[in-house]
């Protein structure tokens, strides 16, 4: 069975980034390639990784008018990604032709949502003129996204409870702030550990620094793989 763990590649060159993958195995986990790694090393670097066999979940975020952001996910999906998103703040119209743009690829790449960055506070988000609490708005634009025809979104595992009710089962939540017990919490501040994200209700979890930075990144894997799998037993 493929892991739900996805590996943050969080490196600031080609070398060293695999330098790092070169010891994994595809059946381990899936990749994200985020801005850091994809703005030093491009879209060769994601090529190398494919070829390897890893999915990737290209991690670019993209927010622009509808016309734009179709093409370049029609661009990123040429790349053989596993999983891309857009912000779902650009609107329902914006999501909708990103989605209908991978709709001709014969296997198209998930489309998930970014909602409210996880990094923003309430009154962060009403200085920006959103009159509403995080999570309504976490969950307003989770419904924009179903509606548009996304897959799922990127959400923190404090929300996924809520997600999964709402949005029912075929939604995708994909989710950052995993902390395995014992390992440094780093600038995360709302984190879980990775089984209690998977009770939660989350599909996928994306972990950077903990096996990155760990001196022995695989025993982190195997005990991260072996604890998620203790959940779906
Ligand atoms: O090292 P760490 O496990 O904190 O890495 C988490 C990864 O998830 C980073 O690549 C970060 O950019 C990303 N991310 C996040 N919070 C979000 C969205 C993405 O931490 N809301």
């Amino acid at each position: 069975m493929s892991s739900k763990l996805i590996i943050a590649l969080d490196f600031s060159s080609a070398d060293i980034a695999m330098q790092f993958v070169d010891q994994l195995s595809p059946s381990d986990c899936k990749l994200k390639v985020g801005f850091e790694l994809f703005v030093s090393a491009g879209p060769e670097m994601v090529r190398k990784l494919t070829n390897k066999g890893f999915d990737i979940f290209l991690d670019l975020k993209f927010h622009d008018i509808p016309n734009t952001v179709a093409s370049v996910c029609k661009a990123a999906a040429k790349l053989d990604v596993w999983m891309m998103n857009v912000h779902a703040s650009g609107g329902i119209e914006m999501m909708h032709k990103a989605s209908e743009a991978l709709g001709n690829f014969e296997s198209p790449p998930k489309l998930i949502a970014v909602s409210v960055l996880t990094s923003m506070t309430d009154k962060q988000l009403q200085q920006t003129g959103v009159n509403a609490l995080a999570k309504d708005q976490v969950a307003h634009l989770a419904t924009l996204a179903k509606e548009a025809g996304l897959d799922g979104m990127v959400c923190s595992a404090r929300e996924a409870n809520l997600l999964r009710q709402l949005m029912g089962e075929d939604f995708l939540l994909v989710t950052p702030g995993i902390r395995p017990t014992g390992s440094d919490r780093g600038d995360q501040s709302r984190i879980m550990t990775p089984a209690d994200a998977i009770r939660a209700g989350v599909d996928y979890i994306v972990v950077g620094r903990p096996i990155t930075q760990a001196s022995k990144p695989l025993e982190v894997i195997a005990m991260i793989n072996a604890e998620l799998s203790n959940v779906d037993s």
